[in-house]
């Protein structure tokens, strides 16, 4: 029988306590998750941390899991997934508001890789409402995101939040 692998893929900039969460419970259902960090060249948004050390923290994070992989990857996800023979796609769905693109991109990852499918996670209801952009905002206004992710990448933060 093949292993079970399962692609998370995102920004993760940065990984918070909510992305651990769906990566420690995709393992219930696959052999082994790999977490695929975006170019920024793939995805629209501007980010924090340089997709390295997104990558350095997921690994960080996931030292003690060796079914967890950390990678990034440039161009299409199915691509990507279709190289790694991984045709499941795990994605947390938060809210109603997370659906409709959350669909759409499902939907269109099915039509350019027709063996693909996309396994939607509800997150732990104490981190339905956090977002990476979320902790990203707060961080930079001074607030305390410590509940929301990693000691390091919390570290991390301080470091790279230059106070006013
Ligand atoms: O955490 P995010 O930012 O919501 O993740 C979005 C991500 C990275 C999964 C999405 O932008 C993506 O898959 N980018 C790779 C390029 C791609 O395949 N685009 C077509 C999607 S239908």
């Amino acid at each position: 029988m093949t292993a079970k692998l399962a692609v998370y893929p995102g920004s993760f900039d940065p990984l918070t306590r909510g992305h651990e969460d769906i990566v420690r419970r995709s393992l219930s259902f696959c052999d082994r998750v790999l977490v695929a960090v975006a170019h920024k060249r793939t995805q629209p948004k501007a980010g924090l941390f340089e997709i390295a050390e997104r990558v350095a923290f997921i690994r960080e994070v996931f030292s003690d899991e060796p079914r967890v992989e950390a990678v990034d990857f440039t161009g299409l996800l199915v691509d990507f997934a279709k190289s790694r023979d991984a045709p499941m796609i795990i994605r947390g769905l938060r809210a109603v508001s997370d659906f409709e693109y959350e669909f759409q991109m499902a939907l269109m990852n099915k039509h350019l890789w027709r063996d693909v499918e996309t396994i939607f996670l509800a997150p732990h209801e104490k981190y339905s409402y956090l977002s990476a952009s979320f902790v990203r905002e707060i961080a930079t206004l001074g607030g305390d995101v410590s509940d929301f992710v990693a000691p390091p990448i919390l570290k991390a933060l301080a470091r790279k939040i230059v106070k006013p």
